[in-house]
């Protein structure tokens, strides 16, 4: 039995498949009805989504398999006190596959200690976000074909956004990336990552502080959100929060083809008026989440391609 906690569980050529599979599953929706017939997802979700575990929902429901689960850590046991160890041991009797989310790092990966069905980790804390990381490389890899090659500019809130350390680990096993840590000082990257991917692996990365400064050399602009709810005090989310919103102005420079990618949920970091804009990648994105989780779940259900 495989979990997936972080995103380098995943082999290159096993993400390379997923992605393919989720490609054949966009194309032929109907074919891919009903392999998961007889088969349960549960979501445990104590902290809030709407994409994530809707999505996951979605896409066993398209499978032809059903779902169950909790929104929150308040309409769970845990409200009383259980511990996430007993929770997923309880819940892995009653589903095939369990997504979690959690807002302490490494509860997925406790969870996979005790659990008799895989776990996928749906996000935990600041740390890692896999299948969001899935999705922002099918969205890569469908918008620019390629998922080397590129130069690709990360935005916002770089040392709490879970999916940006997601992301940056994935992407640093293809080649040729160019990195550009778009930031203020106090939300730039974690030394842990700077240390573990881009020392480590000998990447060179470039540090700024502004959107203008780069973007005619951007392929691919990751936005994202400030994260209210890792911060430790009001006073410095309201400083940050709003250092950066791209607006048409800011995208003046621009490539024809750049892709504005965000993991969303939005607050006010993309102006709404970009959403009209050809090179606004992000819906689609969220609608990409539900086919690579598709993918996903088959593939940690031992579940065939059919024919
Ligand atoms: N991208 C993402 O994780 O969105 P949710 O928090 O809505 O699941």
């Amino acid at each position: 039995m495989r979990h997936l906690i972080d995103p380098m569980d995943l082999t290159v050529q096993e993400i390379d498949e997923l992605l393919e599979l989720a490609d054949d599953i966009i194309e032929n929706k109907e074919k891919y009805s009903k392999v998961c017939d007889g088969k349960k997802l549960a979501t445990l979700f104590f902290e809030p989504s709407t994409r994530t575990r809707l999505s996951f929902e979605a896409a066993m429901m398209e499978l032809g398999g059903n779902v169950l689960g909790f929104s929150s850590s308040d309409s769970s046991s845990s409200a009383k006190g259980e511990s996430v160890s007993d929770t997923v041991k309880v819940v892995s009797c009653y589903a095939d596959i369990i997504a979690m989310r959690h807002p302490k790092e490494g509860a997925p990966f406790l969870a996979s200690l005790k659990s008799d069905s895989p776990i996928i980790n749906a996000g935990d804390g600041g740390h890692n976000h896999p299948t969001q990381t899935l999705t922002d490389l099918l969205t890569i890899h469908r918008e620019k074909k390629r998922l080397g090659n590129i130069t690709i500019g990360f935005c916002g809130d770089l040392k709490f956004g879970r999916t940006v350390h997601s992301l940056v680990k994935a992407l640093s096993r293809y080649e040729n990336v160019n990195y550009i840590m778009i930031s203020p000082q106090e939300l730039e990257i974690p030394q842990y990552l700077v240390e573990e991917v881009f020392e480590k692996e000998n990447i060179t990365y470039q540090q700024v502080r502004t959107i203008d400064e780069v973007i005619e050399q951007l392929d691919v602009l990751y936005m994202t959100r400030v994260q209210k709810e890792r911060f430790f005090n009001e006073a410095d989310y309201v400083r940050l929060k709003d250092t950066y919103i791209l607006d048409m102005p800011k995208l003046k420079n621009a490539k024809e083809d750049l892709s504005i990618l965000h993991p969303l949920p939005r607050v006010n970091e993309i102006a709404v008026e970009v959403d009209d804009d050809p090179r606004a990648c992000y819906f689609r994105q969220a609608l990409y989440g539900k086919y690579v989780r598709m993918a996903l779940i088959m593939k940690m259900l031992g579940i065939e391609k059919p024919q």
